[in-house]
């Protein structure tokens, strides 16, 4: 088990037996004094005037504890920001509504493989708005911000498929942001990451971006299906005047890039402008002209 989960269980573990113990212990004295103090029994209540040594027991007790508690997690806290020298890199890409994973030698995909005792480094970034990496076998969870990178570290210690989330709302399909994690023997991971895409550039480029939001069944979703678009006929809404297309090469390079100058009558624009290489683009726009 990597040494993260184990000191977040601990830490927690001791929260909730504490608690346990407490609520217990609380209930129990309450029911004894409602029988034991009742107002048959004490028609005359008798004031006390303070104890010095009850009042050191609650403050002293109490105290060790939450120290206790505090120490777990401080020690848990600067495990994980601490990041070790031998950790492979990973840049973990959040953006509406998908997840990318960009490996030390260039290679990208939508599932983030790693070796198992191997300690894996996250660079995790987003490219519009909040969302949180949330991996919660690995006791793992950490925003992805605009801006910025926030990274942390955990070192996976099983062979095995794990579930991603994004734990932050992000807007139409924040619930179907998911990806999967697997963890493989190293000789299986150096494998895979050497291995040359069975998929063409503009196939990897929609999938991993435009995918969530855009079917090849011809259904529509967030956004227009791309079934058939190639030079199809579409009545688009440009500031605020409807006016109709047809599907070319700059209007698709428009869309991608400026996705709110020309909307899809029957559509809102709820896509963030896309930042990709222009080789990614070509490769795209072919693609999407075979469909
Ligand atoms: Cu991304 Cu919620």
């Amino acid at each position: 088990m990597s040494p993260i989960v184990q000191s977040i269980d601990q830490s927690l573990w001791f929260i909730i037996i504490v608690d346990i113990f407490l609520l217990a212990g609380i209930t129990a004295t309450m029911l004894c004094f409602v029988f034991r103090y009742s107002r048959k029994k004490n028609r005359k209540p008798e004031q006390i005037e303070g104890s010095l040594k009850l009042e050191i027991i609650w403050t002293v007790i109490p105290t060790i504890i939450v120290m206790i508690m505090f120490y777990l997690g401080y020690r848990g806290y600067i495990g994980r920001t601490k990041i070790p020298d031998d950790a492979i890199a990973v840049k973990v890409i959040a953006r509406k509504w998908s997840w990318e994973f960009q490996y030390p030698n260039g290679k990208s995909s939508d599932t983030l493989v790693v070796p198992v005792g191997k300690n894996i480094a996250l660079d995790i970034v987003s490219e519009d708005v909040v969302h949180s990496f949330y991996a919660p076998d690995f006791r793992l969870k950490m925003d992805a911000m605009p801006g910025r990178t926030n990274k942390t570290w955990f070192l996976p210690t099983y062979e095995g498929t794990y579930d991603i989330f994004c734990a932050e709302y992000c807007g139409t399909l924040h619930a179907g942001m998911l990806a999967k994690m697997l963890t493989v023997a190293p000789e299986k991971y150096a494998a895979w990451l050497e291995a040359v895409p069975t998929v063409g550039r503009g196939e990897a480029v929609f999938k991993q971006i435009c995918s969530a939001c855009h079917s090849l069944d011809g259904k529509p979703g967030v956004g227009p299906t791309f079934k058939g678009i190639w030079s199809r006929k579409e009545r688009v809404v440009t500031d605020g005047k409807e006016r109709e297309i047809i599907v070319d090469e700059a209007y698709l390079r428009t869309s991608i890039i400026e996705p709110a100058k020309d909307i899809t009558k029957g559509f809102q624009n709820v896509m963030p402008p896309q930042k990709m290489t222009d080789e990614d683009l070509e490769a795209l726009i072919e693609y999407i002209k075979e469909l």
